[in-house]
């Protein structure tokens, strides 16, 4: 039988913190979805398309595409997305307590609504600062990324597409 797992995320942008929690999931499982999901309420710094080609080519540089499918879901609970292909386990990185808290009420909701179970994996605690938002805040005030994503995001990041 092949494992699959859903690692998701705004992944506005990838940041090497996700990479090293998907390249961990990807060592456990068969499979890997890594899925960005589209939250209308939210304001995104890039828009979906641009999100999904920078995690590709993330994997891509760093030799670990194969067996990981990345897509995106905006059409309802993430847990539609898992019985849509069949997953029964969510991924998620946990760098602090502060993300225990907040991913607990999550991981019990998903397995109340589907028999989703959630796994928490220790990311290489080099990354335990590294968030999308302050990447997103470096950046909107001209600061270098480039420490904290992977290089196709700093690369994209520093030129003329995206000032
Ligand atoms: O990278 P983020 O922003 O921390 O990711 C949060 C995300 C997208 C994983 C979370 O918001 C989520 O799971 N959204 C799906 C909506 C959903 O299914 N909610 C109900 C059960 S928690």
């Amino acid at each position: 039988m092949t494992s699959l797992a859903v690692v998701p995320g705004s992944f506005d942008p990838v940041t090497l913190g996700h990479l090293d929690v998907i390249e961990r999931a990807r060592n456990i499982f068969d499979e890997v979805h890594v899925v960005v999901v589209h939250n209308p309420s939210k304001t995104a710094m890039l828009p979906v398309a641009r999100r999904l080609e920078l995690i590709e080519a993330s994997l891509r540089d760093a030799g670990i595409s194969d067996r990981v499918v990345v897509t995106s879901w905006s059409v309802g609970l993430l847990v539609d997305y898992c019985q849509e292909v069949g997953a029964t386990v969510l991924v998620k990185g946990i760098r602090s307590e502060a993300d225990v808290t907040y991913e607990t009420p999550m991981a019990i909701v998903n397995r109340d609504l589907a028999k989703v179970e959630t796994v928490f994996l220790l990311p290489d605690p080099a990354h335990n600062h590294v968030s999308s938002s302050l990447v997103r805040q470096v950046a909107a005030l001209g600061g270098d990324v480039s420490p904290y994503v992977p290089a196709a995001v700093s690369r994209f990041m520093a030129s003329g597409d995206f000032v």
